[in-house]
């Protein structure tokens, strides 16, 4: 597997499988290394990397030459590679930092003839070097101890006064000299709005376009709103397809980037990176966006969910409802959220949305099912699922870490409590999967019965049900078993060991 080339993650084994567990990793994560399925590209590494350095500014520590930090004013900083012509990356910094007079353009050069080559290219608006003159050694120590050197070359970084990398380039990738000038000038407002300047640098309005540019680009201008989608589960919708080893397939990849079989939307992931994953483009359509009197509204907003959100391929069908989940819920605490939350926050917004559509309702045990559904039940039975409460050890069974998964709807209104007090409760029952069910078995018409379960028969199964198995299943939740010896879930073996269709 092609280890990071951007990111040479040094000792501390811990930390480095922190860093390289991402959001959409679970459940298809060997316990102790990288994902058990594809390999992750590198690719993913460059955008993760200029994905930290927008959301972890200002905490990151000082950006290293050699281990000396630079800073001292605004610069685009043009970290060459070794043997390289420098031209082009240095014509990148130079014109990036041009549009602001505040901002100073060095170049990094990794060994005495690159310097050489640098010096000799003549490039209008460089102003040299950073001292130390060759610096071979780039990188910073994050704060979780994670030691990040940026051994991909050329890169152009700008980097604050204060020495921290505030936005990364590199070719393929979100490498254009505008998105430099408008961070350039965002920043500038930020300071000058800290200092409670009264005149601040005016702001640039892009214009509409009709192609897509990539989340990145928006960043330099809206890094909160950026940051808080970070934290959601858009963020990682292409992960989790990689995961899966599903990022090739036509027929999933749709619903997963920004743009697909649009104008300059996103084709493949070599080619578009920064274009992969549900982005802020999928709902701020790049035509409408930046339109001035013609805003985009609320009823327009909702329109966008809909060609995604369908009913075999999502859970919820109530987007008003589902918007304050993904529409910048964080915002306001966006400058407190650090890159090293995301697997964290994304888990939790699901798990939230996940439990919301469950408390609608309350739990009435599977012998309640029966009378209705009498083919299923017992097909039901001879799996493993009815035997899991049985399964416990007499200490496991008053336990509620262990009640959580061999129960149902354990500490939720009218789940398990104890065999006596909620009979039928016991076990992984009907409701563990579709739901609770009171509302559904007293419900009058078969469109309200339909509307309060969860029914998974024309659902996506690796979309929709995989959620609701890997709730329970996902090996490194559970407390019962030795995980490292732990594989995998495998959803579709699986699936056919406790399928009860009867149509
Ligand atoms: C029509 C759009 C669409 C297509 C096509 C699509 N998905 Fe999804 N996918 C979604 C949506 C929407 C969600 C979010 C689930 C929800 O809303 O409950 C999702 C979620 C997922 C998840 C995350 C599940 C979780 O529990 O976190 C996986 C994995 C996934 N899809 C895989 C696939 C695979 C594999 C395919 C191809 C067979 C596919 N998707 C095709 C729209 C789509
Ligand atoms: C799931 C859809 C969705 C995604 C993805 C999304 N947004 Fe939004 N965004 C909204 C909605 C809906 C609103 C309006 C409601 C609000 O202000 O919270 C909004 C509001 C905004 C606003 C403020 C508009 C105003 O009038 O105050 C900005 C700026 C913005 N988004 C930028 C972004 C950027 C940048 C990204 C990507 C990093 C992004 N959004 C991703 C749905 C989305
Ligand atoms: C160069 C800076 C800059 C960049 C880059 C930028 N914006 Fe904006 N954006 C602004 C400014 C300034 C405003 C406020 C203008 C206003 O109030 O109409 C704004 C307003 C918005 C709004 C609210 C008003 C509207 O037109 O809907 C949204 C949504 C938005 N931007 C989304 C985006 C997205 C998505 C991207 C990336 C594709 C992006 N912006 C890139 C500067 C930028
Ligand atoms: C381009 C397709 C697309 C669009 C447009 C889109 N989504 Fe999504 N959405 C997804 C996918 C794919 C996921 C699953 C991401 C993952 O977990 O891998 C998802 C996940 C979510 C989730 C988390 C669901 C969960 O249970 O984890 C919410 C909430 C959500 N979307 C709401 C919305 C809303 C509201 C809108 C409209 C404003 C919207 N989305 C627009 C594709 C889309
Ligand atoms: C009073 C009768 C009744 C009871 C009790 C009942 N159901 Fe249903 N259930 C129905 C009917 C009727 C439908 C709609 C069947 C159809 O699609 O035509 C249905 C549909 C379903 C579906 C979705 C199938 C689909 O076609 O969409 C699921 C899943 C389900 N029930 C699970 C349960 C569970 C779990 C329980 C116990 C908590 C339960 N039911 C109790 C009558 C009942
Ligand atoms: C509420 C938690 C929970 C949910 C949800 C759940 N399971 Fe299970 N599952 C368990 C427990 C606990 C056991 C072990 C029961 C025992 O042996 O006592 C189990 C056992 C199994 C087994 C038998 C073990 C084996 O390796 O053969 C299969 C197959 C299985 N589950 C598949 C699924 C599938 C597929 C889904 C999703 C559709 C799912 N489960 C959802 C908790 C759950
Ligand atoms: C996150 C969910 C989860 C939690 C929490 C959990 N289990 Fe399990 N347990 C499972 C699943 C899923 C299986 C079956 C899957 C498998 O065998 O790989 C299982 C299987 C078992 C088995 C083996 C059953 C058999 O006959 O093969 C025992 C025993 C067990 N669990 C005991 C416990 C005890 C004791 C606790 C509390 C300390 C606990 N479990 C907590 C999900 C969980
Ligand atoms: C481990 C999770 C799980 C459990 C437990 C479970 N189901 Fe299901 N159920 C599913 C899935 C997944 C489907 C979709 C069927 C498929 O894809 O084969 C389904 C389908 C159904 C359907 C519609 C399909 C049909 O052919 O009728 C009904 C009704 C249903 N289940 C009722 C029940 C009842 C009643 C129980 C308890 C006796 C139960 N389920 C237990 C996961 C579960």
């Amino acid at each position: 597997m092609s280890r990071p080339r951007l990111l040479a993650v040094a000792s501390l084994a811990l930390a480095a499988a922190v860093w390289t567990a991402g959001p959409g990793r679970q459940g298809a994560l060997a316990e102790d290394g990288p994902p058990a399925a594809a390999p992750r590209p590198a690719g993913d590494d460059v955008w993760e990397y200029q994905a930290r350095v927008i959301c972890d500014w200002p905490k990151l520590p000082a950006f290293e030459v050699d281990g000396k930090a630079v800073g001292g004013e605004w610069a685009v900083v043009a970290v060459l590679g070794a043997g390289e012509d420098p031209a082009e990356a240095l014509a990148f910094a130079a014109r990036g930092a041009s549009a602001e007079k505040q901002a100073k353009a060095y170049w990094v050069a990794p060994d005495a003839e690159t310097q050489a080559r640098a010096v000799a290219a003549q490039v209008a608006g460089m102003s040299g070097a950073v001292a130390p003159q060759v610096g071979a050694a780039l990188g910073y120590t994050s704060p979780a101890g994670i030691r990040v050197d940026i051994a991909l070359r050329p890169a152009v970084l700008v980097v604050s006064p204060d020495g921290a990398v505030v936005q990364a380039h590199f070719p393929g990738s979100a490498w254009n000299p505008d998105h430099v000038a408008w961070a350039l000038r965002s920043m500038l407002r930020l300071e000058a709005q800290a200092r409670g300047e009264f005149r601040l640098p005016s702001a640039i309005v892009p214009k509409p376009r009709p192609d897509f540019q990539g989340a990145l680009a928006c960043a330099a201008c809206h890094r909160s709103e950026f940051k808080d989608w970070l934290m959601t589960p858009h963020s990682a919708a292409l992960e989790d397809l990689v995961v899966i080893r599903r990022d090739t397939d036509d027929g999933c990849i749709g619903c997963h980037v920004v743009g697909w079989q649009q104008e300059g939307g996103y084709s493949d992931r070599r080619a578009h990176r920064p274009l992969a994953d549900v982005q802020c483009e999928s709902c701020h359509q790049p035509s409408r966006t930046h339109a001035g009197a013609g805003r985009t509204t609320q009823a327009q907003y909702l329109a966008t969910c809909a060609p995604c959100h369908t009913t075999n391929f999502s859970l919820f069908s109530d987007f008003g409802a589902a918007m304050r989940f993904v529409a910048h819920p964080q915002r306001a605490a966006a400058e407190f959220v650090k890159f090293d939350d995301r697997t964290r926050l994304i888990g939790k917004l699901k798990d939230q949305m996940y439990r919301e559509a469950c408390g609608k309702s309350e739990y009435v045990g599977s012998a309640a099912c029966t009378p209705c559904h009498q083919e299923v039940h017992p097909q039901w039975a001879g799996t493993d699922h009815a035997r899991a409460f049985r399964s416990l050890p007499p200490a496991g069974r008053t336990d509620p870490e262990c009640l959580a998964c061999h129960t149902t709807g354990h500490g939720h209104k009218g789940g398990f409590q104890s065999e006596e007090a909620t009979p039928g409760r016991d076990h992984v029952g009907c409701e563990s999967c579709h739901g609770p069910g009171k509302k559904h078995v007293e419900a009058q018409s078969v469109a309200e019965r339909k509307a309060t379960v969860f029914s998974f028969d024309e659902k996506c199964p690796t979309c929709v049900v995989q959620r609701i198995c890997l709730s329970c299943h996902e090996p490194r939740k559970r407390p019962c078993r030795d995980d490292a010896r732990d594989t995998p879930f495998e959803l579709v073996p699986m699936m056919e060991k406790v399928r009860h269709r009867t149509k």
